[in-house]
């Protein structure tokens, strides 16, 4: 039975103006490609009135009968997950599971879903057959009896069969692929996406089932689709790696549900993807022998401590203009940091070739690491190791200060625990508590508050 096709318009996204078929340009403001298809405003309020009249009366409630969420959130199997949507899923959230084609999506998802037997969860595949998907999950050690699988693409059948079955959890997989009928546009327009989104945030709301949709990134890093996704969902987790290596980092972008940005680790096997509980043991190269041009900086990502080693090769330039390049570091940044050297510190890099990479390909913006990239580029201008069981975490000012960063317990606790037998760090307000605090029982702690001291301690002896 086809249903009646619902009304829609394209409506400019810069001014407004509706319009009964696309064009190329806007009749209202004069801009050009803003139109996008919309549900009609008539069709969206009969729709909500089928809605509202199968559904209970409207009632406001006092503010302390309504149950927060907390109370009832799902545990969940995967330490990493769970720690990513700090402590665990809650009943009603839309997620948004963002990341490049390949990278491990369908496979996390999928195994999420086995994990949570013996509960009820519904997965939606707009990508593979139901064959597929079985294939896929029969490589993982997994199962789950109450785990469907729906290879549809059409959104309001996908829902009906939530509503009978009623999962604690809708997977979708991916909202590229998902279309609503009402729309002319293809799956993965604009306003499909959009309309999509809207439509699964009103059904988890309703219905108090959390939705995980799976949405693909572009080449560009953007969320392919519009903006207006990562503002209707409640929580975005962006899943990256490096295909080249095999494990998978897992992070909070946005969580309307938890305060701090949280990172998860697993490595991607051959039947399927790992929680790595020990992050640093990816990020530390086996080697215990002290190269010139390494040093271990102990960074924070989220709530979680972790060693990573950053490497700098420093060599005289053989072309006329220097070059510089960090993989994973900001180059700006380094850029700052190679000035702060040049400048305060006197070593001569102006004519020199500068190369930084991160272990492990991964990205890294807090600015404690900046110790330890000094330390690695000035032990390779010099040609001097730094022995591997030193620890670098503090910011490098623009005057060559050193300054503290937060949280320093659980990153020297960390270095400690992890074999590392001395650390440098600054202390707030350049404090100076002696040259050096025994903090810890087994790890040496160095309070410094200028870079020369640092090079002092490490190069010149
Ligand atoms: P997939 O989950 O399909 O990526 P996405 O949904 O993000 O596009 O993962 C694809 C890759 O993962 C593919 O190259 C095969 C690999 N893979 C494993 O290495 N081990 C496994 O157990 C599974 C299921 C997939
Ligand atoms: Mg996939």
């Amino acid at each position: 039975m086809k249903k009646t096709k619902e009304k829609t318009v394209y409506v400019c996204q810069d001014c407004g103006t509706g319009h009964i078929k696309w064009q190329g340009q806007c009749s209202g403001c004069g801009a050009w490609n803003t139109l996008v298809e919309e549900i009609s405003a008539n069709t969206k309020k009969s729709i909500r009135n089928i809605r509202n009249s199968d559904m209970q009366p409207l009632l406001a409630l006092p503010i302390q009968e309504i149950l927060t969420g907390d109370e009832m959130r799902i545990p969940l199997p995967d330490a990493e997950l769970q720690r990513v949507l700090s402590g665990g899923l809650v009943p009603g959230s839309l997620i948004l599971l963002a990341g490049e084609p390949g990278i491990g999506k369908s496979t996390l998802l999928l195994q999420l879903a086995l994990r949570l037997s013996p509960r009820t969860v519904l997965y939606a595949s707009g990508e593979e057959s139901a064959r597929q998907v079985r294939m896929r999950a029969d490589r993982l050690p997994y199962t789950n009896t109450q785990l469907y699988i729906l290879a549809e693409s059409e959104l309001e059948p996908i829902l009906e069969v939530a509503d009978q079955l009623s999962p604690v959890l809708v997977i979708i997989d991916s909202i590229q692929t998902m279309f609503l009928d009402a729309l002319d546009s293809a799956p993965g327009s604009v306003a499909q996406v959009r309309e999509c989104a809207t439509r699964l945030q009103r059904f988890a709301k309703s219905r108090a089932t959390a939705v995980l949709l799976v949405g693909h990134v572009n080449k560009e890093g953007m969320i392919a689709g519009p903006k207006v996704l990562e503002h209707t969902v409640d929580t975005v987790l962006e899943f990256e790696g490096d295909r080249q290596y095999n494990y998978r980092i897992l992070r909070s972008i946005k969580n309307r549900f938890g305060s701090t940005p949280e990172l998860g680790i697993y490595e991607m096997q051959s039947s399927g993807l790992r929680e790595v509980a020990n992050a640093s043991e990816l990020f530390l190269s086996a080697n215990t022998a002290p190269l010139s041009g390494v040093a271990i900086g102990a960074i924070l990502q989220g709530m979680r401590p972790l060693l990573l080693e950053t490497q700098a090769l420093v060599s005289e330039s053989v072309y006329g203009t220097a070059q510089r390049s960090a993989t994973g570091f900001d180059n700006r940044r380094l850029n700052m940091l190679l000035a702060v050297l040049e400048k305060k510190c006197g070593l001569k890099m102006g004519n020199k070739d500068v190369f930084v990479n991160l272990a492990g390909g991964l990205k890294v913006e807090d600015p404690s690491l900046d110790l330890a990239l000094v330390a690695a580029l000035v032990s390779s201008f010099l040609d001097i190791p730094i022995s591997s069981r030193t620890a670098f975490c503090a910011e490098v000012g623009l005057t060559g200060e050193v300054r503290a960063v937060s949280r320093i317990e659980p990153r020297i606790t960390e270095a400690e625990k992890l074999g590392f037998n001395q650390i440098f760090i600054a202390l707030p307000g350049g404090k100076v508590i002696e040259n050096e605090v025994q903090m810890q029982t087994n790890i040496r702690v160095h309070c410094v508050s200028r870079l020369p001291e640092v090079f002092e301690l490490l190069f010149e002896n």
